[in-house]
């Protein structure tokens, strides 16, 4: 399995390098990506593909289920370098429908570990549980809960210090939230973008 994997990477390297002469060394010295792409760890989601884009030109934080937790050391980390160093001016929080980590956060089983990294969607499950039982179908109410997340997401990131010191000093970074179709492999925005408006002046004093 490994052997396969490996020799499959020389192909792609070589084949590459025969299309782009120096393609490798170019993008060795710097990455200079657009945008950073928070979504979710499924593997049929990866961001590069989807969005059509190559190497070097996303920067990308995935994990199970796209949930941003206001104290995730590692996701910050990843904004905070996105947003200082590489100077990125558009952040993706991108969700996807057909969620495994949606639907584990709607049974009523235990998942170890994975139900406190899922808390966060519970709790919105349960603050949307009105507009939720509209929906009778089981697969379109979680659905609308991972569009849910999504946008929950957006606001989480914009609240981040990282966020709000930046629009502080006037940088124009914008966080977009999307989701993507497994079955017709599109994304949709679900237009709850937000910009520099959403510096908060009163919570930074
Ligand atoms: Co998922």
């Amino acid at each position: 399995m490994l052997n396969d994997l490996l020799d499959r990477n020389a192909t792609w390297s070589d084949q590459r390098n025969r299309d782009e002469p120096g393609y490798f060394a170019r993008l060795a010295t710097r990455q200079t990506p657009e945008f950073f792409w928070i979504g979710c760890s499924d593997s049929r989601v990866p961001a590069n593909v989807v969005a059509g884009l190559d190497p070097g030109e996303v920067f990308v934080h995935r994990n199970v289920a796209n949930v941003i937790h206001s104290s995730d050391m590692n996701m910050l980390s990843a904004l905070e370098f996105a947003v200082d160093a590489l100077r990125i001016r558009e952040i993706i929080v991108c969700g996807h429908y057909g969620c495994g980590g949606v639907k584990a956060a709607t049974e009523d089983l235990p998942h170890g570990l994975a139900d406190h990294w899922l808390e966060p969607i519970r709790r919105l499950a349960r603050a949307y549980a009105i507009d939720l039982a509209q929906i009778d179908d089981q697969e379109a109410r979680r659905d609308r809960l991972a569009e849910l997340n999504v946008v929950e997401g957006v606001r989480r990131v914009a609240e981040t210090p990282i966020l709000q010191r930046a629009w502080k000093n006037r940088v124009s970074i914008r966080v977009h939230g999307l989701i993507y179709g497994l079955k017709d492999g599109r994304l949709r925005d679900l237009d709850c973008t937000v910009g520099p408006g959403h510096f908060n002046a009163e919570a930074a004093q």
